[in-house]
């Protein structure tokens, strides 16, 4: 009785497992996500970030705050646009172009992959 009542526990907890890891992946949104920015006065058009050419990087690696919030938009914190917010670690441009591995460019640049030059990403509005 008491051993059939643990295994019926540890299957519980091991499906407990599996559906929190299966709703992560599932919550991440469709390609073509625009990101625009947050202010007026943008150099160009907006920019589509697609996850599925990102699925070998794991969600934290660009959401690296997950452990503090929920909030998977990197604008709530990198809300900063003004000009001395361009060289502010949690300023709008440096989440984007930052030498560090959670930006698009830093990431690519030390991966060797992925886009690294202005107009490889950015086009004119
Ligand atoms: C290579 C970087 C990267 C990876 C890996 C990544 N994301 Fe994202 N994700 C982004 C960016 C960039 C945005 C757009 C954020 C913005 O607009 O401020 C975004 C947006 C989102 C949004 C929508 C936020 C909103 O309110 O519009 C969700 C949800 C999300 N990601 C979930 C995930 C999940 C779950 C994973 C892992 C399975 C994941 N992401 C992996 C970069 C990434
Ligand atoms: C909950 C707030 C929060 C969210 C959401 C967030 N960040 Fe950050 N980020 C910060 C803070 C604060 C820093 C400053 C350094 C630190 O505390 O890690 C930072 C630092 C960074 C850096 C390092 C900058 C440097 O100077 O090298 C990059 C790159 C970055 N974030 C990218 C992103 C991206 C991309 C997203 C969205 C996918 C994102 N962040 C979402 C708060 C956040
Ligand atoms: C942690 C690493 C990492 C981060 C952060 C990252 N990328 Fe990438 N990105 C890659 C890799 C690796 C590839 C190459 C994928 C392949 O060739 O299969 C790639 C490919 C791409 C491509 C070409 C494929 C496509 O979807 O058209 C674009 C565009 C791109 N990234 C945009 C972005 C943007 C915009 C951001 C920031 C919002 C970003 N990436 C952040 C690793 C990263
Ligand atoms: C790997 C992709 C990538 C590369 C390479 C890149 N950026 Fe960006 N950049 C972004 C993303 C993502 C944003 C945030 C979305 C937006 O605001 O359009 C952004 C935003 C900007 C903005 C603010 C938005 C605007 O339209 O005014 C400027 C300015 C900018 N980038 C300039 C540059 C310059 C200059 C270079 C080359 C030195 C460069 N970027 C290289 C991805 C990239």
């Amino acid at each position: 009785m008491k051993k059939s009542l643990l295994i019926a526990l540890m299957i519980t907890a091991l499906l407990g497992v599996f559906a929190v890891s299966m709703v992560s992946a599932a919550d991440a949104p469709g390609d073509g996500l625009e990101m625009k920015y947050p202010a007026d006065g943008a150099k160009y058009a907006p920019i589509m970030f697609n996850h599925s050419t990102h699925a070998a990087q794991k969600c934290e690696d660009c959401h690296h705050k997950t452990a503090e919030s929920k909030d998977m938009k990197c604008t709530t914190c990198h809300a900063d646009t003004s000009k001395e917010g361009k060289k502010k670690a949690d300023g709008y441009y440096q989440a984007f172009h930052s030498k560090a591995e959670q930006s698009c460019n830093g990431c690519h640049k030390t991966a060797k992959k992925g886009p690294t030059k202005c107009n490889d990403c950015h086009t004119k509005k």
